[in-house]
């Protein structure tokens, strides 16, 4: 007999683009395959970032209190105290920004840091109305995606595409007519973005903060790739924080998913909020990436490896990676996001025969992941062909897989391409 699942069983046992990423990503960490891995945001592995890991981890197994620290006690709700002064002091001196660690909470990856600020800010009310969180610009993070407690959590909008030269192009916040419904309860953002690698422009991020600030809801910023850490942005843009704002940061593309850190940079009732969820849900939030990360936060240094390892690594990747896939493509209908920040390319492919998820598909059958696009556009009701035309290519794998990558899913494009045109 099959088992029953509650209303909220059902919800959050559904197959999701999120479950499908993790487990690509999980079976191809797991087995010994020769699967080309171009899915799932697993970040590179930046040999100056782990070796200097190494050591801290060797530092810390030699010092008892350290090792209590670090796995030996329950850290408080809101989570590791002196990491959240450090990132806290770190935060002010780098960008003047006057916060304290009582504006810093800690979650579980930043992924439950969203499912909590979602849930928190938009869903159903005490006086029966329902509110959404406003995605001013799809395509957006597929982690958002079936978070909701209810149905239908998120309205997005569709962005101007600018061309550029050279098969680029830009995502832009269609900015005309922006405005912020009485049924909206936050307005949510990433940058860099994941898919696109769009970084959002300063005045675009300073027009979404004055909207929101004038409509009394809070701008949540998801800078879980950007500054000051773990810097993957190729562009010279400022992060922003002020009360209005709930900027979220994560441990995971530094080089460190697997210890779970998420970062929310908030006014004090909304974190003093999430300290309460967290103790209901579970107890404390781990305190082994922040007690690992605490002294290079304190130091300052996280912001040098950012500037001095990361970002060069991930630049130099993304131009490899726009290289291969533009030679491979010659001839054939695409268009590349400029890769602005994050570890992806996100090709367009107007006048695709077959749909992304079909492509997919196809990739999958031969042992070559990417993410379809279709997965990025929550809350986005209109019909638009563009959503079916579009893929996620991860870059932060090694050159060969890299190369053998995109000759596989161009060979896959033209087949398709061909196969339409033999058709007519
Ligand atoms: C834009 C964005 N936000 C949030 C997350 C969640 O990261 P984590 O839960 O590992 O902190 C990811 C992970 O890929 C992401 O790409």
């Amino acid at each position: 007999m099959t088992m029953q699942w509650s209303s909220f069983g059902e919800r959050f046992t559904r197959r999701t683009g999120s479950l499908e990423l993790m487990e690509d990503l999980g079976e191809a960490l797991t087995t010994e395959s020769s699967a080309l891995f171009l899915g799932g945001g697993n970040p590179g592995k930046v040999p100056e970032i782990q070796e200097r890991i190494q050591a801290r981890l060797a530092e810390i197994a030699a010092h008892a209190e350290s090792v209590d620290r670090f796995v030996g006690n329950y850290a408080h709700p809101k989570g590791e105290l002196r990491f959240r002064q450090a990132l806290a002091r770190l935060l002010a001196r780098e960008y003047g920004w006057q916060l304290t660690a009582e504006n810093i909470a800690l979650t579980g990856g930043s992924q439950a840091g969203f499912f909590l600020l979602f849930n928190l800010l938009a869903g159903r009310f005490r006086d029966g109305s329902q509110k959404r969180v406003l995605l001013p610009v799809t395509p957006e993070y597929i982690g958002y995606a079936d978070q909701g407690l209810s149905e239908s959590l998120f309205v997005a909008r569709q962005p101007r595409i600018e061309e550029l030269a050279d098969h680029l192009f830009k995502y832009r916040i269609d900015l005309d007519g922006l405005a912020v419904a009485d049924d909206i309860g936050a307005v949510c953002v990433s940058r860099p973005t994941n898919p696109t690698g769009n970084v959002i422009t300063d005045a675009e991020l300073a027009a979404l903060d004055e909207i929101a600030r004038a409509s009394d809801v809070p701008l949540i910023v998801d800078n879980a790739y950007g500054q000051p850490f773990p810097g993957i942005v190729f562009v010279d843009v400022e992060p922003i924080w002020n009360e209005n704002v709930i900027l979220c940061m994560s441990l995971s593309k530094l080089g460190l998913p697997g210890v779970r850190t998420g970062i929310v940079v908030a006014r004090e009732e909304i974190i003093d909020a999430l300290m309460r969820m967290t103790a209901v849900m579970s107890l404390a939030v781990g305190s082994v990436g922040p007690v690992l990360v605490e002294e290079i936060v304190e130091s300052g240094e996280i912001v040098e490896w950012s500037r001095d390892f990361i970002t060069p690594f991930y630049r130099e990747k993304a131009e490899f990676a726009v290289g291969a896939l533009k030679r491979e493509l010659e001839g054939f209908p695409f268009r590349i996001h400029v890769p602005e920040g994050a570890f992806f390319l996100w090709l367009w492919l107007p006048g695709l025969p077959v749909t992304s998820a079909e492509l997919y598909e196809r990739l999958k059958q031969n042992d070559v992941f990417v993410i379809s696009g279709h997965h990025f556009f929550p809350g986005l009701e209109a019909d638009w062909a563009h959503r079916n035309e579009c893929l996620r290519i991860s870059f932060a794998q090694s050159k060969e897989v890299v190369t053998e990558g995109m000759r596989a899913i161009a060979g896959e494009v033209k087949r398709a391409f061909e196969a339409s045109l033999g058709s007519e």
